[in-house]
């Protein structure tokens, strides 16, 4: 049955982009509801440990490994069958191109065993829509999109409706986190090792700096920040427990700070008349304590309402595809079959480009998002 004359969908998710291997059951219901019947992520977090880092090609075997075994235990615990399925959705990017070659292949041999619909789904918009899995996210938002590849604001309309607003001009919030717990010697993945490592800690010890705070607009800067804990951390003779605390606990307090001074920015340059407009928070980095906390501090002072997935929800997972995937077939913006089955990973996908064509957050291979 063509997309635009039902409005129920039961969606099979794969996430393979970076370093977890997920697959998820959802079904939207007629009037937009959301409920998720499996929800299966294997982390790859040891494979790399010794690394130090994502090592590509170690994620991508990780992947082939694991993908089987990923997707039958998410259909299992779905108690649904192949055949009740109205499609398979997949990362086709952005993302680790061997690891999104691992899902993206899977979903398109399941479609064709099973005669399925492929929804092909960029990952940013994954996160984009997750919020409207659990939590009454009615659109247009803004959404402060904070990952460990990702730093972005966006103007979200609807489904395939994004105008990017401002984005990181070198590292995102995750890449600064992951490298300055990587600093510490505090181990990966950084952003919640910096966020045990910081209770206890003193906010404003280490003097950390506000990034293009006199600048206009609202695109973010990690990399400085980054720099200076380096530099206070060298400072330190035999640091102690205490003294990696400190510095865990002023670099959090500066990450969120500089987070929540842009979001500021963007929330003046939106034009809004309604009462409590929202502000949706997404990605990996969604999930720490103390960014949250100085995000509702903004949203009180602002009369917006803040609205951030549960923490399973902002890492990368399976459902937020199959959901992303659900919210296309209902809205009929999905590609025809010849086209979604001939689509290839992609490492580089922007979500939304701004009007000037993305000249902040470009790369020698295009921009980054
Ligand atoms: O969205 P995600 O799972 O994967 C990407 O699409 O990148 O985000 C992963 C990033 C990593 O950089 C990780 O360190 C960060 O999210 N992260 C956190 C926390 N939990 C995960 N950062 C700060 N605090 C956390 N509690
Ligand atoms: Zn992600």
């Amino acid at each position: 049955m063509p997309a635009a004359e039902k409005s129920c969908f039961l969606v099979l998710g794969i996430e393979t982009s970076c370093d977890d291997t997920a697959a998820a059951i959802v079904r939207r219901s007629e009037d937009g509801g959301c409920e998720i019947l499996s929800n299966e992520v294997w982390t790859e977090h040891d494979d790399h440990a010794a690394y130090g880092g994502i090592v590509p090609e170690i994620a991508a075997r990780s992947h082939v490994e694991r993908i089987d075994a990923t997707v039958r235990r998410a259909v299992t615990k779905s108690g649904i069958t192949f055949d009740e399925l109205d499609a398979v959705a997949a990362t086709a990017g952005p993302g680790l191109v061997g690891g999104v070659m691992v899902g993206l292949t899977t979903a398109k041999a399941l479609c064709l065993a099973h005669g399925l619909r492929l929804v092909p789904i960029n990952h940013l918009e994954g996160h984009a829509l997750s919020a409207g899995m659990t939590e009454d996210a009615a659109f247009p938002y803004l959404l402060l999109l904070i990952s460990g590849g990702h730093t972005q604001l966006l103007w979200v309309a609807g489904p395939g409706q994004y105008r990017r607003m401002g984005t990181t001009i070198d590292d995102a919030a995750g890449e600064s986190f992951d490298k300055t717990a990587k600093l510490l010697g505090l181990g990966q993945p950084g952003g919640p090792r910096i966020q045990e490592a910081a209770v206890g800690g003193c906010t404003d010890r280490f003097k950390f700096p506000k990034p293009l705070e006199k600048r206009a607009g609202c695109d973010f800067s990690f990399s400085g920040m980054k720099t200076a804990v380096r530099e206070a951390a060298e400072g330190l003779i035999g640091p102690t427990g205490q003294d990696i605390a400190d510095l865990a606990a002023s670099f959090q307090y500066a990450a969120a700070r500089h987070l929540a001074q842009r979001t500021a920015n963007a929330m003046n340059m939106v034009e809004t008349t309604e009462t409590a407009p929202r502000l949706v928070v997404a990605g990996g980095v969604a999930a720490n304590v103390a960014i949250k906390q100085m995000l509702q501090e903004l949203c009180t002072e602002k009369s917006w309402r803040l609205i951030v997935p549960p923490p399973k929800y902002c890492t990368d997972n399976g459902a937020m595809i199959a959901w992303a995937g659900a919210a296309r077939l209902a809205a009929g913006i999905t590609l025809p079959a010849e086209q979604a089955f001939a689509m290839a990973p992609r490492a580089r996908w922007p979500l939304a480009m701004p009007p000037d064509g993305g000249k902040i957050g470009g790369g020698r291979k295009g921009p980054k998002a």
